[in-house]
C-alpha cells in the first residue's frame, strides 16, 4: 500500500505511516558507537559506518578498490539491465516478454458478466478479478510448471481511480460521496482469487470456467481458529460464539504451505472501521489507539454495522489476522488463525524446520512497529496434507529484540510471561500481541515489510521499506538511519540453522537509496549501475535458485526519479549487494507479488494501483489518471493486473 502521507491531499499522516507504539523500549541511541558489522570490517574495501547512517568519505574512497576486487567475480543473475525512468508503460529486460495475464474485472468465475466500468455492480464484482492484486502464489497441477492455481490478494481500493465522477475528490473529503452500490462494489473488490492458469504454446492464460476458480471477499463468511477463538473481545451481536466472520480485509502478502495452502495477511484493517467518538469514550481505548483503530477512511459503517465502532465494538478485533485458505477445495472455510498474531500482517515467510516444526517469518508494517515468527508445537506432516490442517491453530508468537552487538533474541508471547500479567489470557496477548511485545521490550523498526528464508542456507531476508519519522537520538543499530526514506535490508541467519531457536545473529545487507547522494547514506555494492538501485523495498521472493529478487513500493518520478520495479540482488560472494532492474512499473504503480514457477521460467508480478498520481497536490481520478495502464483506451480506467514474464524462446529467468 502507498504510504498514505504521500498520497494527494493527505491531511495528515494515516495507516502504517502514523507511529502509534508509544512504548519506552530502547531505541539504543546510546550504544550505537558499539556496533561495526562484522562483515564491513572484513570486507574492507566496501566498509560502510553501521554507525553514522551516511556513506562519507570511507566508504568513497574504499570504492575503486571494491570495484576492483568484484573483477572477474560471478553474478548469480545474468540479464540486461532495464534503464530506470518513470513512463506509462511497462518495462521488462531485452530478450524478456511480459504480458497481461488478468485485470481487474476480468472473468474468474464462469459466470461473470463482461467488465463495464461505467456501471459498478457488487453482484458483477463478486465474479471479477478484484482491485489492487498484491501476493500472488503458484499451486502446480500434477507437479507442473505450466499448469496450477495462482492465488492472489486484493488488497485494498483505489475507489477514486474505479468510478467515474468523483472529480474533486480529496483525501480529506475521504470516500463519503461514493454511492451505495460503489461501496458495496469496492467491498466485492477486496479479499482474493483463486484461478487455473495454463500455458500454451508460450502464451499462458486464464483456464475459463475451473473447477478452482473462486472469488473471497469482504463478505465471505471464514472461521476463527487457536487460542483468541471464542474470547470474549471475539464476539459481536452477529456472532456470539466469537468464532465466525465475515470476509478478510487489506490482505497484502502471504505465503504458500508445503502442505497446499494459501497464507494471506490482514495489514491495514483500521482503515475500514468508523466511530471515532465511541472508540474515544471506550474502556479500550487505548488498546484501540495502538492499533489506529478507527482509521475511518472507507466509509462501509454507514452500510454495515459492523464497521461502526459505535454499534460494533469488538468486530475490529477479528481482523488483523493470517488467514488460511485451501485453494484445491472451493467450498473450505476460509480460517484466521489467531495463534499467529494480531498485527497489521505483511507477510507469512515460511520454512519447515529441521526438526519438523513449521516457522512463519512476519512483518508488521507500521512505522516504530515489529518483527515476529510463529513456531508451531506439532511437525509437519509430509505424508499427508490433510494431517497439517491445524498445524497453525497450536504454537508460540515471538517477537524480535535486535541487539547493538549484531545478535537478537526472540522474545516469546506466552501467558504467564512474568512481563504479560496484565493480559488475562493467551487470546487477549494474541489479539493485542502489539502490546505484549511493547511490553516485552521488542526493538522498533522502520516498517517490517516482507521477509522470506532461503530455503538452503536459512538465511532470513527482512525488507524495512522506510521511516522518515524516526529522529536522531532514536536511531538504534538495526535502523541506523535517522530519517529513514528509503529504507534498508536486514539478513538474520538463526542460531545453528534452527529456526525455532531464540537466539540470532543478524547483519544489514544494504541500505537502500540513491548511492551517488552522499547525504542518502546507501551502501549497495559499487558493482551497481545507475539504473540498479532501489528505494523502498517491499515485497520479495526467494527462487528456487536461492536468489533473492525485490518488488518496491515508494518511487516514483519526485521521490527517486523512477518507478517501482522488480530488482535482482546479489546477497553472497565479493558482488553481495549489487541490484539489477529487472522489470518496472508504469507510472503511479506499486510493484507487488513477485512468485516464479519452479522451473523458474516464468515469473509473475502483481502492478497495483497504476495511474495513481505522483504529485501530493494533484489528485488523480479516474478522469485524469497517470497512466490509463494497460488498456489505454477513453473511458477505461487503469486496471491493477497480474503480468506473466517469460524469456523468449523458453529458459529460466534471469540467468
Ligand atoms: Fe501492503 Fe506493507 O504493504
Ligand atoms: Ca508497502
Ligand atoms: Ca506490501
Amino acid at each position: 500500500m502507498t504510504s498514505p502521507s504521500d498520497l494527494p491531499n493527505a491531511p495528515f499522516d494515516m495507516g502504517e505511516d502514523t507511529p502509534s507504539n508509544r512504548s519506552d523500549n530502547p531505541t539504543l541511541g546510546d550504544v550505537i558507537a558499539a556496533r561495526m558489522s562484522r562483515r564491513d570490517l572484513m570486507r574492507g574495501a566496501l566498509a560502510v559506518s553501521v554507525i553514522s547512517g551516511t556513506v562519507g568519505p570511507l566508504a568513497i574512497a574504499a570504492a575503486p578498490r571494491a570495484a576492483r576486487a568484484i573483477e572477474g567475480a560471478k553474478a548469480r543473475f545474468d540479464f540486461p539491465e532495464v534503464a530506470a525512468g518513470s513512463d506509462a508503460m511497462h518495462h521488462v529486460a531485452e530478450g524478456y516478454d511480459a504480458d497481461v495475464l488478468i485485470r481487474w474485472g476480468d472473468a474468474v468465475l464462469a459466470e461473470a458478466p463482461a467488465f463495464d466500468p461505467a456501471k459498478p455492480s457488487a453482484g458483477a464484482q463478486e465474479t471479477q478479478f478484484g482491485y489492487n492484486n498484491d501476493f500472488i502464489g503458484f499451486l502446480p497441477l500434477e507437479g507442473r510448471s505450466d499448469r496450477g492455481l495462482l492465488v492472489v490478494n486484493h488488497e485494498y481500493t483505489n475507489d477514486e481511480l474505479m468510478y467515474f465522477g468523483l472529480i474533486g475528490w480529496t483525501r480529506k473529503g475521504k470516500m463519503a460521496s461514493l454511492s451505495d452500490e460503489q461501496i458495496r462494489a469496492s467491498m466485492a473488490a477486496h479479499g482474493g482469487s483463486v484461478i487455473e492458469v495454463e500455458r500454451a504454446d508460450g502464451q499462458w492464460r486464464v483456464v475459463k470456467g475451473s473447477k478452482y476458480a473462486r472469488r473471497i471477499t469482504a463478505s465471505t463468511p471464514m472461521d476463527i481458529t487457536g487460542p483468541a477463538a471464542g474470547h470474549g473481545l471475539m464476539k459481536t451481536g452477529a456472532d456470539p460464539s466469537g468464532t465466525r466472520v465475515l470476509g478478510m480485509l487489506n490482505n497484502c502478502a502471504g505465503g504458500i504451505t508445503p502442505w497446499g495452502t494459501w497464507l494471506t495477511c490482514e495489514e491495514n484493517f483500521n482503515f475500514y472501521f468508523s466511530g471515532n467518538d465511541a472508540a474515544q469514550a471506550s474502556p479500550l481505548a487505548d488498546t484501540y489507539a495502538r492499533y489506529g483503530v478507527p482509521e475511518d477512511y472507507y466509509p462501509w459503517g454507514r452500510l454495515d454495522a459492523r464497521f461502526d465502532m459505535a454499534r460494533e465494538p469488538n468486530e475490529c478485533h477479528r481482523f488483523g489476522w493470517v488467514v488460511e485458505i485451501d485453494p484445491f477445495d472451493p467450498t473450505s472455510v476460509p480460517k484466521k488463525r489467531t495463534a499467529l498474531g494480531r498485527f497489521k500482517h505483511e507477510g507469512a515467510g515460511n520454512i519447515v524446520n529441521s526438526d519438523g516444526r513449521f516457522v512463519v517469518y512476519q512483518g508488521d508494517d507500521q512505522r516504530f512497529d515489529y518483527v515476529y515468527k510463529f513456531v508451531s508445537a506439532g511437525k509437519i506432516d509430509v505424508t499427508k496434507k490433510a494431517a497439517n490442517r491445524d498445524l497453525l491453530d497450536s504454537g508460540t508468537l515471538y517477537v524480535a529484540r535486535f541487539d547493538a552487538d549484531g545478535r537478537g533474541e526472540w522474545l516469546p508471547l506466552v501467558a504467564g510471561h512474568p512481563k504479560l500479567t496484565a493480559f488475562a489470557d493467551q487470546g487477549a496477548i494474541l489479539i493485542h500481541a502489539r502490546l505484549a511485545a511493547d511490553a516485552l521490550g521488542a526493538t522498533k523498526m522502520d516498517r517490517p515489510e516482507d521477509i522470506d528464508v532461503h530455503a538452503k542456507t536459512g538465511k532470513v531476508f527482512l525488507m524495512l521499506t522506510n521511516n522518515s519519522k524516526r529522529t536522531a537520538d532514536a536511531v538504534d543499530a538495526a535502523n541506523p538511519r535517522p530519517e529513514n526514506r528509503f529504507g534498508h535490508i536486514i539478513e538474520m541467519t538463526p542460531d545453528g540453522g534452527d529456526h525455532a531457536a531464540t537466539g540470532f545473529a543478524w547483519e544489514i545487507l544494504v541500505k537502500c537509496g540513491d548511492p551517488s547522494i552522499a547525504e542518502v547514506g546507501a551502501t549497495f555494492n559499487p558493482a551497481t549501475s545507475k539504473d540498479g538501485w532501489f528505494g523502498m523495498p517491499d515485497n520479495c521472493a526467494i527462487d528456487a535458485d536461492g536468489r533473492l529478487w525485490i518488488a518496491t513500493d515508494g518511487n516514483n518520478a519526485q521521490v527517486t526519479g523512477r518507478t517501482d520495479g522488480l530488482f535482482a540482488l546479489e546477497t553472497e560472494g565479493p558482488l553481495r549487494g549489487t541490484s539489477r532492474l529487472f522489470f518496472r512499473c508504469p507510472t503511479g504503480a506499486e510493484l507487488c507479488g513477485p512468485c516464479f514457477t519452479p522451473d523458474l521460467e516464468t515469473l509473475f508480478v502483481a502492478v497495483q494501483h497504476p495511474g495513481e498520481s505522483e504529485d501530493k497536490n494533484v489528485p488523480a481520478t479516474t478522469e485524469n489518471p497517470t497512466s490509463r495502464w494497460p488498456d489505454f483506451k477513453d473511458g477505461m480506467p487503469p486496471r491493477p493486473s497480474i503480468v506473466a514474464i517469460t524469456r523468449k524462446g523458453g529458459g529460466k529467468i534471469g540467468v
